[in-house]
């Protein structure tokens, strides 16, 4: 079992605006994205961190479970209150995407790729998820959960067996474990100056960013949404965040939702 994060540890010397305002550091609960629910209730300020040990019902998007074993992870929600339009709320998940990528880009010298949405990927199998989820609260305020999971010092016996050939953790790609005092750390300056930048300058930079960060232009990919296939080649992000795509049949489609798989060649 690896050191306990401690928040007095996180918080030593950390230059940040507003993320990481207040830091808190949790045994076992049963979702972070969940008690960050409660905490806005409280009416939390922006910026408050939950970050847990371990969790006992780590959900993902799509109603998937998020695996969350006591020390091997870092399984967090930080609570955002931005004054931005509900539809630019999916640019946050970009943008936490990409300050998750440059953290974890300062541990493994592969570099970790973006894919659309929400996923982070490293040799091509998935390390990270993210799962914004807007909360309004009962007295009416609203504010936005980002719940950041990555796969820290996982072994491939972690993972059940049908996450066994698509899941990866930094210790299996790099061969070393990784300091989560470090990672977290990072993280929270890396969200810290996206957030800081995007508040002031707004999403085009993070867009970009994301898109240097990502290899999907360009794949063959398939979009699924709900029943929908869509079959094309990955054109890129628009200035909204959505995803461009040509179809098949030499549509050119936006998506601003769906599920994205990518394809090493040419699908059948
Ligand atoms: C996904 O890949 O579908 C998103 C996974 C998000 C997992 C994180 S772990 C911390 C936070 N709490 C949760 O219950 N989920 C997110």
């Amino acid at each position: 079992m690896s050191t306990p994060l401690s928040a007095k540890k996180i918080k030593n010397n950390l230059n940040s605006l507003r993320i990481g305002s207040e830091i808190l550091v949790f045994d076992a609960v049963d979702s972070t994205n969940d008690l960050a629910k409660q905490y806005l209730e409280k009416d939390a300020a922006e910026g408050l961190v939950l970050i847990a040990e371990s969790q006992t019902s780590g959900r993902g998007r799509m109603g998937r479970s998020w695996v969350s074993l006591p020390g091997v992870g870092l399984y967090l929600s930080v609570i955002l209150k931005p004054q931005i339009q509900p539809r630019r709320v999916p640019q946050l998940t970009l943008l936490a995407g990409l300050a998750t990528t440059l953290a974890i880009n300062e541990f493994t010298r592969k570099k970790a790729r973006l894919k659309w949405p929400n996923d982070i990927l490293l040799n091509g199998k998935k390390l990270c998820g993210i799962l914004c989820e807007t909360h309004s609260t009962q007295n009416g305020k609203a504010g936005v959960i980002v719940g950041i999971g990555i796969n820290v010092n996982h072994t491939i016996t972690d993972f059940p067996d049908d996450l066994k050939s698509s899941a990866t953790s930094l210790m299996i790609e790099t061969g070393n474990p990784v300091d989560r005092l470090a990672l977290v750390r990072a993280l929270i300056g890396h969200l810290d100056q996206q957030y800081d930048a995007y508040l002031g300058n707004g999403e085009q930079t993070v867009i970009e960013k994301w898109l240097e960060n990502s290899d999907m232009v360009g794949k063959k990919i398939t979009v699924t949404q709900g029943k929908s296939a869509t079959r094309g080649t990955a054109l890129g992000l628009d200035s909204h965040g959505r995803l461009l795509m040509r179809s098949e049949k030499g549509e050119e489609l936006a998506f601003d939702s769906g599920e994205v798989t990518l394809h090493s060649s040419a699908p059948a």
